[in-house]
C-alpha cells in the first residue's frame, strides 16, 4: 500500500478478500445518472476505485479515465480487468487526500464509498485534491453511506446536513437522493446517498 492516511488496513482487506461492496458489477446508479443527465463521455477520474469495475465500464463507454487507489494489489487486479476488456485506464497508486494537482482538469469524478472514508481522516485534504482537478461546470457523483439506513454493518454513513456543508463550498448540489449499494453477487446492499454536483 502506498503512503496514504486511511480510517483502516484497506490492504489488509483486499488480502483477505474481505471486500463485501465490491459487487463486481458496474454500479446501476452510476449508469442511471449519466444518461438521466445525458453526460457525454469526457475526462473522467474515478477516487477509491478499488478493483476497477466502474472504471472499466466507463472507459468501455468512451470516457477517458483515470482511477486512483492507494492499495496497489486492488489496482493490479484492476488492470488486468481493463487488459481483459481491451480498455485503457489509467491506474495512479496514490493518497487521494494528496494528490491532483498536476492531474486534469477532468469534466468527472466518481466516488463509490471512498469520501465517506476521506472525510473521517482529512476532509480538507480530499476536498483539496476536488480543487484541485476540476474547474467550474465539471460533475461529481458521490455515493455515500446514509444514516436512515436500519442495516447493520455496511459503511461509514454521512448526515445530509454534513453532506451539504462539506460539498457547499465547490459545488452546487443538483440532486441529493437515496439508493442502494449493490454488494457482492449483485443483492441490494446498504442506503446511500448519492449526490450529484456540478462545479461552482
Ligand atoms: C469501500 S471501498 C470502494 C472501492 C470501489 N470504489 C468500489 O466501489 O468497489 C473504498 C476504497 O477507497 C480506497 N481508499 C480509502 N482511503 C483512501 C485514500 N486515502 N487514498 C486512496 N484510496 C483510498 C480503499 O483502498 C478502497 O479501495
Amino acid at each position: 500500500m502506498v503512503q496514504a492516511k486511511t480510517d483502516r488496513d484497506w490492504q489488509q482487506k483486499y488480502e483477505t478478500g474481505n471486500i463485501p461492496w465490491d459487487s463486481e458489477l458496474p454500479s446501476a446508479e452510476l449508469f442511471k445518472v449519466l444518461e438521466e443527465y445525458s453526460i457525454p463521455p469526457g475526462r473522467a477520474i474515478e477516487l477509491g476505485c478499488g478493483t476497477g469495475t466502474n472504471a472499466v465500464a466507463l472507459a468501455k463507454l468512451g470516457w477517458k479515465v483515470t482511477a486512483v487507489d492507494c492499495v496497489e494489489e486492488a489496482l493490479v487486479e484492476a488492470k488486468s480487468k481493463a487488459d481483459a476488456d481491451q480498455v485503457n485506464v489509467d491506474w495512479i497508486a496514490a493518497d487521494v487526500q494528496n494528490f491532483g494537482v498536476a492531474l486534469g482538469p477532468f469534466d468527472f469524478v466518481f466516488d463509490r464509498g471512498c469520501y465517506h472514508c476521506c472525510r473521517r481522516v482529512d476532509l480538507s485534504g480530499y476536498l483539496k485534491t476536488l480543487e484541485n482537478m476540476t474547474r467550474t461546470g465539471a460533475y461529481m457523483l458521490c455515493l455515500c453511506g446514509n444514516p436512515n439506513g436500519n442495516e447493520q454493518g455496511g459503511p461509514p454513513r454521512v448526515p445530509e446536513a454534513d453532506l451539504r456543508e462539506e460539498f457547499s463550498s465547490l459545488f452546487e448540489i443538483i440532486h441529493l437522493r437515496e439508493f442502494h449499494f449493490e454488494d457482492a453477487g449483485g443483492v441490494q446492499g446498504p442506503l446511500g446517498w448519492s449526490i450529484w454536483m456540478k462545479r461552482k
